[in-house]
């Protein structure tokens, strides 16, 4: 016989729960207040399972749950929550509940969980074997993710999983899914809190440079070392260190950081001094590291020393019930920030920011709502004044009476418009992009004035006839 404590104030739902499961293999005592559960716990010493709802009339279910913890750091607890909280569900987790749920239960999911949990009511180790003063860890401010679909509150629970530990966290994800957000959540989540947390750019900086930012080097290292430099390693000794873009470190780079990944020393560049340095490390990745390792450009030690978690973050079209709560999120964060009163967004925009694909991600969604809530005068926000929606015809076309001879400022109209989204879709590419739609449209533009002559075309253009054939062939202009 199995004992289960539920401690829920709804009487009537904790009853149809307990009446899910056999009445001869669980026996199912109820509380309705947090109060009374230490005391229960401390006279109940059997008891298999503890079942705690977030919201009880006089403490919260997560106080209850960490009192238990302190008593009784074996003893399996479900915490249930009645609506998605991802705060909730980190803090859950990193206090070591056995699980996290919410209602509506899933009945089979709720049964199963509840099975697994007796089935480790006697074996169940404490998953955070040092506890560091309970007081620090309810003060922790922590970014909010904000989402409510099963992926988010999955990545939620991991955060809150890991935070005791030093392991290092691979986070995988688009562009623009919150993968920095994740890494400081991870951060301000585990007993290094209260030290710092910095970021490299890996993709940022040329080899010696980012080595040099990662280890620091000596006075004279190379041209330009004119001074000694204390790498971010040093300075996160104690803290979290976020290397993002992790994939287009160069292999050299990737060797060093896999030493000190091994045996925590490092030197700085052009040093011969061992230093040491205690440093978590979370990196992030948009690209496949698998396909880097694959094409030789990833070294495989160095991954497996990476990803001992790994949290993948899907992108925000494979998640849409998160979009509604992230438009609400960015209108009022915004509100704050510009100083306005909250505004709202219309239900054909949100149904059409709903649907849309969001190559970038939940950036590309915050930008956009910025961009409305800073252009447009309209008291609820509509979806033309949302940028995506509006590849706005009337300001890509050119007032050609207006047209001297300056091009540049013809182009720059033309680009204004779609920079930022072009900044959101494609950094690192965009000149690489419009230089090839620039030629192609040229091109394409005097052919066909031309006939299709490409003896006229070249001439006219001033470019040579191969060079022509080359660009037709290149881009595969008819
Ligand atoms: N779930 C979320 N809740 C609230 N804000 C979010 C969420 N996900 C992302 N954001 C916001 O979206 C923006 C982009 O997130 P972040 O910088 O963490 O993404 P990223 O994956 O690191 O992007 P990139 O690959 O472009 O560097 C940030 O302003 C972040 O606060
Ligand atoms: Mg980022």
């Amino acid at each position: 016989m199995k004992k289960i404590l539920l401690v829920d104030d709804d009487k009537d739902l904790s009853e149809s729960l307990a009446n899910l499961f056999d009445p001869e293999k669980f026996n199912f005592s109820f509380l309705q207040d947090g109060t009374d559960v230490c005391r229960f716990v401390d006279e109940h010493k059997d008891i298999d399972l503890v079942m705690l709802d977030v919201n009880l009339p006089s403490l919260s279910g997560l106080e209850v749950l960490k009192q238990i913890k302190d008593r009784n750091d074996k003893l399996p607890i479900i915490v249930i929550s009645g609506f998605v909280s991802t705060d909730d569900a980190m803090e859950a987790m990193r206090e070591g509940a056995f699980e996290y749920l919410t209602k509506p239960f899933q009945i089979e999911k709720l049964i199963e969980t509840v099975n697994k949990a007796c089935g480790f009511s006697t074996s169940m180790k404490n998953p955070f074997s040092s506890s560091p003063a309970r007081e620090e860890s309810t003060e922790m401010v922590v970014d909010e993710i904000v989402g409510q679909s099963p992926e988010i509150v999955e990545i939620a629970k991991l955060i809150g999983q890991v935070a005791k530990s030093d392991a290092a966290v691979l986070i995988i994800g688009e562009s623009g899914t919150g993968k920095e957000l994740v890494a400081r959540a991870v951060h301000r989540n585990s007993k290094r809190h209260a030290n710092s947390f910095l970021s490299v750019n890996c993709a940022a900086l040329p080899e010696t440079l980012l080595e040099s930012e990662l280890f620091g080097h000596e006075k004279g290292a190379f041209t330009g070392a004119y001074f000694k430099r204390i790498g971010k390693f040093e300075q996160t000794d104690g803290g979290t260190l976020f290397l993002d873009e992790i994939a287009d470190m160069s292999m050299l780079t990737q060797s060093k950081l896999l030493r000190v990944l091994q045996d925590k020393t490092f030197q700085r560049v052009g040093g011969t001094e061992s230093l040491t340095a205690d440093v978590r490390i979370v990196a992030a990745t948009n690209k496949s590291l698998v396909q880097c390792m694959k094409e030789g450009s990833f070294r495989v030690d160095l991954f497996y020393r990476l990803k001992v978690v790994s949290i993948y973050i899907p992108p925000l079209r494979e998640r849409r019930v998160d979009i509604p709560l992230l438009v609400n999120h960015f209108c009022k964060k915004f509100a704050t920030q510009l100083n306005q009163p909250i505004r709202h967004v219309s239900k054909k925009a949100l149904q059409m920011l709903t649907k849309y694909q969001w190559p970038g991600n939940v950036r590309e969604l915050e930008n956009n709502i910025q961009n409305a809530l800073v252009m447009s005068k309209n008291d609820t926000l509509q979806p033309e004044d949302f940028p995506v929606f509006n590849e706005d015809k009337s300001k890509l076309q050119i007032d050609i009476s207006s047209l001297k001879d300056d091009y540049t400022e013809t182009f720059k109209r033309l680009i204004d418009p779609i920079m930022p989204k072009l900044i959101v879709n494609s950094p690192g590419q965009i000149f690489q992009f419009l230089e090839a739609a620039f030629e192609r449209a040229v091109i394409s533009s005097c052919l066909k004035h031309f006939d299709g002559n490409q003896v006229k075309t070249s001439e006219t253009l001033g470019i040579s006839r191969n060079t022509l054939r080359d660009r037709i062939s290149r881009y595969e202009i008819y």
